[in-house]
């Protein structure tokens, strides 16, 4: 995995953000086991609730061209924040030991993986 691509990538996705709302912009990249790069931003809606994430976003694309392995997630936002809960839990059903790239605005990278941030992940199936 070159990290450094995946967080430019990111870095370019946040650049397409629709948050005219909360004014906050997240860029996501889903590395897919194929070695495809997925990219996503957050697409707010006036009805709040339907507002869709980043990470999500890029992992339902990466899903709906044929991936079923997510082998890595990278997220650029303005303070380096990690994914939300339901974020997460998307990311398991794809990718329980993913490797997490946390990007902040000023450059800053930090890495995790999906293991450490969803522990005791809900699962059905394996
Ligand atoms: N958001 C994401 O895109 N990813 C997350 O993991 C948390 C939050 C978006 C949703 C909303 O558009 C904005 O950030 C503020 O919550």
């Amino acid at each position: 995995m070159d990290a450094n691509a995946l967080a430019a990538a990111a870095m370019k996705a946040r650049e397409h953000a629709y948050a005219p709302y909360s004014g906050y912009h997240v860029g996501a990249v889903a590395l897919g086991g194929s070695g495809r790069m997925y990219s996503g931003c957050n697409v707010e809606n006036s009805s709040y609730g339907l507002t869709v994430c980043a990470e999500r976003v890029a992992i339902l694309k990466a899903i709906s061209e044929g991936e079923r392995e997510i082998a890595a997630l990278a997220v650029a936002t303005e303070n380096g924040a990690a994914p939300c809960g339901a974020c997460r839990q998307v990311l398991f059903e794809f990718g329980p030991t993913a490797r997490v790239l946390l990007c902040a605005a000023d450059g800053a990278q930090k890495e995790c993986r999906l293991d450490d941030l969803l522990p005791s992940a809900f699962e059905l199936k394996r």
